[in-house]
């Protein structure tokens, strides 16, 4: 059996499709290339929940920028019992803790809340830390755009949150990806979409995972200047190290997300100066990889263009992964529901491998 499990079908899924040969992402019927830049965070939250969410009360249509902006309040609530022991914790360490903290539940009320925690718990989280008050969310406000705010302290630019719209759109669902298949597996127990989506984080925190773009920016302030990118990598390499933000599970071409974040990055209008210093890495780690790993195509991945975005919108490098969970959040609620839907517990087999009772003795 393979350990990584790549040849496994475990869910079928309307919500995405990644096809790793042609280097497509559909989401639920329309190409990445359809969503990102063109359609805020709420209007694809809306796509992929679309026929899951269970009805408001009242059996009204949900609009998703004011439910969300009210459910961000809610989360709010709870921002005044964020004790000193979660400052000590990373960023991505005290939103788990935080997000433990909120009750569980199938229903509309949790997935808007737990989709909404991100964004507040992280906000809040930083503002601790540079001992700061935390801000209070703004319900009329985007999604991405109160994010931000909640962040660095003032409404940013609209090319500001657009750019982060861009990012939590091409970033919120990708096919049964490591922290998706935990979050399936544990609504698959009736847990609720609380723990379905804390099952979710966990697994996103490692650095094989959404944990790779804060070791990125490490990475290219190590190398400091575009000349001396391919003596550091092969030495990276000759250590044993990965590379961040290249190779994939599926992908053998690149990932078509990369592409989209780094048009987002130019509308942005960055520093060219650091643009540049990352193009050129990645240049000298595609070659340093094709000549050191011919068998095995490795291209970049998201997490190489998510590092200059995210650092290019001033947020913390400590602070990525959580940024990652609060456009993935939604993707996790909607497999969450879609696995419910489906009313069966996942409950695969293993094949036992260990010495039977009594088989030592008989040898000796
Ligand atoms: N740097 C160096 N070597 C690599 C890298 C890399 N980034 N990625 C894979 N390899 C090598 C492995 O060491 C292995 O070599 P070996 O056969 O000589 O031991 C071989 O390529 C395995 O390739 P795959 O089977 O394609 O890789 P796998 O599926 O095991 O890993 C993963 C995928 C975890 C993403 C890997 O490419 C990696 O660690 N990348 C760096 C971390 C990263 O960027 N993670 C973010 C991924 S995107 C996301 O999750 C949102």
């Amino acid at each position: 059996m393979e350990a990584g499990l790549e040849s496994v079908v475990a869910a079928e899924t309307v919500l995405s499709d990644v096809d790793g040969d042609a280097g497509r992402l559909i989401l639920r019927g329309a190409d990445l290339e359809e969503l990102v830049g063109v359609s805020d965070f709420e209007a694809v939250v809306g796509r992929l929940w679309a026929g899951l969410i269970p009805a408001s009360p009242d059996g009204s249509s949900v609009d998703l920028k004011s439910a969300l902006g009210e459910a961000r309040m809610e989360v709010w609530s709870e921002v005044e019992r964020i004790d000193d022991g979660l400052l000590h914790l990373s960023p991505v360490e005290g939103l788990r803790a935080l997000m433990a903290r909120l009750g569980d539940g199938e229903g509309l009320a949790e997935a808007l809340r737990v989709t909404a925690a991100p964004a507040v718990f992280t906000g809040a989280l930083l503002r601790r830390k540079a001992g700061l008050a935390p801000l209070a969310p703004d319900p009329s406000a985007g999604h991405a755009a109160d994010l931000l705010r909640m962040i660095g302290g003032q409404a940013p630019g609209a090319g500001q949150a657009a750019a982060l719209d861009a990012y939590l759109v091409a970033v919120i669902d990708h096919g049964l990806n490591a922290s998706t298949f935990a979050a399936r597996v544990t609504a698959s127990t009736r847990a609720g979409l609380v723990s379905a989506a804390l099952a979710g984080l966990s697994a996103l925190k490692g650095p094989l995972h959404g944990g790779a773009p804060g070791p990125v920016i490490d990475m290219l302030d190590a190398i400091g200047v575009a000349s001396h990118a391919r003596v550091w990598l092969e030495a990276a390499l000759e250590r044993g190290d990965r590379l961040m933000g290249f190779g994939h599970r599926v992908y053998r071409v690149r990932d078509p997300r990369a592409d989209a974040l780094k048009a987002a990055i130019r509308r942005l209008g960055v520093d060219e100066g650091r643009l540049a210093l990352g193009e050129a890495v990645e240049a000298a780690a595609l070659e340093v990889l094709r000549t050191r790993k011919p068998d095995r195509p490795l291209e970049t991945n998201v997490e190489f263009y998510t590092a200059l975005l995210l650092e290019a919108l001033a947020i913390p490098p400590s602070a990525f992964t959580c940024i990652f969970a609060a456009g993935r959040v939604a993707g996790w609620t909607a497999h969450a529901l879609e696995q419910i839907a489906t009313g069966r517990l996942i409950r695969p087999r293993s094949v036992y491998v260990g010495p039977q009772p009594g088989a030592r003795q008989a040898a000796e």
